[in-house]
Parts: C-alpha cells; structure tokens; sequence
C-alpha cells in the first residue's frame, strides 16, 4: 500500500478489532528500532490484557486509520504509577508505523491524547523516550512537552547502553 495522505486518515478511538493491526505496528518497532526497550513483540493475549486495562482504567487508546478502515498508527494514556497519589499523571505512546510515518500522523495521535487526558481531569502527561529519538524528541517538544530530565544508560538493548530522556507537558 502507498504511504498514506493526511486528506485520507482520521484518529478514533480504538477497538477489539484494530488490536492485531496495533500489535503489528508495535512489534515492528520493537523488532527494528530502540523507540521501545521491549526485546519480544507482544503476543495477542498480552495485547488483549493491555486493552482490557486501559478500558478497565478509563484510559484512551487511538488509532489513526485510512478511510478503507487500515491502521497506520495508534496512541494510548498509560498509568504512570500505581500509586494513588501519581492518579493525575500519565505516561504516553505514540507509534506510527514505518512507510508513514513524518506525514503528520503522530501529531494527530498525540493532539488526540492531550485532549483526552484533559477531559479525564489529568494534571500531567510524562513522556520517556530513547535518548536518540530525535523525531519524538521533536513531535513532544511540538506540543509544548518540555524536558524533565535524562537518565544515561538506562536502557541497554541492540548491545548497547540507551539513554532515556523524559519530556512532561503540565495541562
Ligand atoms: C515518533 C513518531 C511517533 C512521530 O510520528 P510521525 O507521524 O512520524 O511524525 P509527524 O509527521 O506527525 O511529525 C511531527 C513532528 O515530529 C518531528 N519528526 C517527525 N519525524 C521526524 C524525523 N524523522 N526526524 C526528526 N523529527 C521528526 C517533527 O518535529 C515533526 O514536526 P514538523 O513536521 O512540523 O517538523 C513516529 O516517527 C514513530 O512512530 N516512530 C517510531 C516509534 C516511536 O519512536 N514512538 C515514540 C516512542 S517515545
């Protein structure tokens, strides 16, 4: 299929059905890249679980879909800490798979997010991403996420040490 257009995409919220498409695009970015630190791509009863929690916890999950119905990319809310106290702050993911991304889509995703988490009342949105992940870096920094503060070599994946860097928008 050709990259897609922005004309012929739209952001919903996700359902049972675009799960295999969501974990396809996940696993491709686990399997390729360090923009997560996950080593196995999920298998579909975790997928399931995960939505399942998200559903239980209230938190959104996006998808960004051509008209004929593909997933090209998603978003979710996630809990930061399950400690009651950190209730009004959650951590996000943004994934836009490979041939479509830089045409706008993650910004639809993550615009679809901050919204949802001001309307669930959140207080913050923390953001952790691989210290080489200048197109997130880029795409939060966009959306007035601001830096939080890095911690080296927290990560070690592809043999070798990752910094992570943590960027916070304050709703
Ligand atoms: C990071 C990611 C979500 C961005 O989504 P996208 O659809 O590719 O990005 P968009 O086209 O919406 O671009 C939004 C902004 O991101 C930045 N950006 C996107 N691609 C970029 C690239 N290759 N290099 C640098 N900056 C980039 C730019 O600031 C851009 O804004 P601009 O076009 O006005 O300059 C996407 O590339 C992706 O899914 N990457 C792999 C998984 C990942 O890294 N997820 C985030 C984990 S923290």
């Amino acid at each position: 299929m050709p990259p897609s257009t922005n004309a012929t995409v739209s952001t919903r919220p996700a359902t049972p059905a675009d799960l295999p498409a969501i974990n396809a695009i996940y696993a491709d970015a686990v399997l390729h890249t360090v923009s997560t630190w996950d080593y196995e791509p999920m298998d579909m009863a975790r997928r399931e679980a995960w939505f399942a929690a998200h559903e239980r916890e209230g938190l959104p999950v996006f998808v960004a879909v051509t008209e004929a119905g593909t997933v090209l990319g998603w978003s979710a809310l996630n809990q930061y800490n399950h400690r009651p106290g950190y209730r009004f702050t959650v951590e996000n993911s943004v994934y836009v798979g490979e041939p479509h991304q830089g045409r706008g889509l993650g910004r639809r995703l993550l615009a679809a997010l901050i919204e949802a988490a001001r309307e669930l009342g959140m207080h913050s949105i923390v953001a952790a991403i691989d210290g080489e992940n200048e197109a997130s870096v880029r795409l939060h920094r966009a959306f007035g996420f601001e830096p939080a503060g890095r911690v080296r070599e927290a990560g070690f994946k592809f043999d070798r040490w990752l910094d992570v860097v943590y960027l916070q928008l304050l709703l």
